[in-house]
């Protein structure tokens, strides 16, 4: 029997080099990675199968780059979300966030509170994205939340206060050659299927992701078993 893909987990990699290639500035890559960001949603968003789909949009470690680089990924957000808001109505897709949204502005707060608000009834995808997202850190609060009471914690008691509520993910895919797994939901990809293309994000299309989805359900998955 052919393979089910509930949820696919992306790492959006490679738009500096792309921008970078083309002798543009490396926020151009950013740029251009969010209209692929839009392609792959309503790809997804049309297939049957696909229910959630997880996209790594900055990590708890992306602070590390320039200031401006930083600001310029803040303010894209902000105008994704607002751009998207008619597309995820088409659509039909509910829009939520992993990650700890505490040091964004009160502005890009607001966006993502609306943007969730008004896309919450939606039902053929949820488009999820790890913004402040680091899977040491979700694990780390997790762990602190559910050991209050002093009981041992069960697996379910953990799942409970990870950021998400969603099934784990059954295949992830990163872009731009890398293998890494940079800290990306490392509790929820642990019976995941990998896959990793040289394809750097800006140039990643849905004929290839269906490729990548053909292939991923002729493997055999055993979880452990025989
Ligand atoms: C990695 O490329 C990408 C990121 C750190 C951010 C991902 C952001 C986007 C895809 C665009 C914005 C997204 C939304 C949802 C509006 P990199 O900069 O690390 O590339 P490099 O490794 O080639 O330098």
């Amino acid at each position: 029997m052919k393979n089910k893909l509930k949820h696919l987990a992306i790492i959006m990699d490679g738009n500096g080099r792309w921008a970078k290639s083309r002798g543009l500035q490396r926020v151009k890559g950013h740029e251009k990675g969010a209209e692929v960001v839009r392609d792959i949603t309503t790809f997804c968003a049309n297939s049957d199968e696909i229910k959630t789909l997880t996209l790594y949009a900055f990590s708890t470690e992306n602070w590390k780059r320039p200031k401006l680089e930083v600001d310029f990924l803040m303010k894209l957000l902000d105008r994704y979300l607002k751009n998207e808001l008619e597309v995820y109505q088409k659509e039909g897709v509910k829009f939520d966030t992993i990650g700890n949204l505490e040091p964004f502005s009160k502005k890009l707060k607001d966006t993502i509170a609306k943007t969730k608000d008004a896309t919450k009834n939606n039902s053929k995808l949820t488009q999820i994205l790890a913004l402040n997202y680091g899977a040491q850190d979700e694990l780390l609060r997790a762990v602190n939340k559910a050991c209050k009471n002093g009981n041992i914690i069960t697996k379910k008691d953990l799942e409970r206060y990870l950021d998400t509520p969603y099934s784990d993910i059954d295949l992830l895919i990163r872009t731009s050659g890398e293998k890494r797994l940079s800290n990306y939901l490392l509790w929820q990809i642990a019976y995941a299927e990998l896959e990793f293309t040289d394809t750097l994000w800006p140039d990643f299309t849905p004929v290839e992701l269906n490729k990548i989805i053909e292939n991923f359900k002729k493997r055999e998955r055993k979880f452990g078993g025989i």
